[in-house]
């Protein structure tokens, strides 16, 4: 099947109040994961690749080569949209123009009026190929690829008036953060949520920071009205704890166990078992 635009995959989740995860791909393996989990779980997925890792991997235009050829080679029929994360407003343009079915662009550290004007620009530009956008309102916390937020409950006037441009998904802070939860965080504000859906119309809401919130907190947060839910870290996590392992075990001195399709391996099938499992909590399992 070929590469989707976001948009019909995220209002079919607002409807049926269930979320899509979008994984954050890092490198061949992820990418082979998150397709293996997705279609196992029978659901619709979105791949995304921030600038930082795009970069890594040899570009954008690498990326949507990878993606493409990976689901026709492994077989996938469930619906996948390569999405551009956190995007500046060229990198933004480039992927509408290269084969992206999906961008961010990330003005949300721009005075406001700066967001909203280059946001009816990148619509209008991504919508004439049938690609999917969302943009933000109200920095989300952490730090993630060197670009760091200090987190913040997004203002609904501004939610509404970027929901207006005509954007298709919108990410606007509630408490949320990338990268692990502080002791001390307070959890997500279903007020501001709920505030936030209020004035959207119905439009489809993303949930950045997916990684640690707790299970009952993300699907209150999906019976509000997020629809997409972006998951990088805990990937990156259990990821590690399984290489960790298998080198700890002396598994790498054993025959060719050094050989890296058997070194990455036990950290590829983690990353499977995380992306199957997000799935079910997000209730998108079967929905492809
Ligand atoms: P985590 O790394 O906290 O899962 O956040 C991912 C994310 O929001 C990507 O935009």
């Amino acid at each position: 099947m070929a590469l989707v635009s976001a948009a019909e995959m995220l209002t079919k989740a607002r409807e049926g109040k269930y979320a899509v995860g979008a994984f954050n791909t890092n490198n061949l393996e992820w990418t082979k994961a998150i397709l293996k989990g997705a279609q196992e779980s029978n659901a619709p997925v979105m791949i995304q690749t921030s600038m930082g890792a795009a970069k890594y991997m040899g570009g954008y235009q690498m990326c949507v080569h990878m993606v493409e050829d990976l689901i026709e080679s492994m077989n996938i029929t469930v619906p996948v949209a390569l999405h551009l994360d956190h995007g500046e407003y060229e990198d933004a343009l480039k992927c509408i123009e290269i084969g992206y079915t999906s961008v961010m662009y990330d003005g949300s550290h721009h005075p406001f009026e700066k967001n909203i004007e280059e946001a009816k620009d990148v619509v209008a530009k991504a919508h004439a190929k049938g690609v999917s956008v969302e943009c933000e309102v109200g920095s989300i916390g952490g730090e993630e690829d060197g670009i760091i937020g200090s987190g913040e409950l997004a203002d609904p006037a501004e939610c509404k008036a970027m929901s207006d441009t005509g954007i298709d998904f919108l990410a606007a802070g509630i408490g949320n953060i990338h990268g692990s939860y502080p002791e001390n965080w307070t959890g997500l504000s279903f007020e501001t949520l709920a505030e936030i859906a209020a004035v959207t119309d119905g439009k489809p809401l993303v949930l950045h920071g997916g990684s640690g919130i707790p299970v009952e907190q993300v699907q209150k947060a999906i019976s509000l009205g997020v629809s997409k839910i972006n998951v990088n870290t805990e990937c990156q996590e259990v990821f590690a704890a399984a290489t960790r392992k298998y080198i700890e075990e002396g598994k790498d001195l054993e025959g060719k166990g050094f050989d890296p399709r058997k070194l990455l391996a036990p950290g590829t099938e983690a990353v499977v078992e995380l992306v199957k499992q997000r799935i079910e909590w997000f209730g998108s399992k079967g929905k492809a």
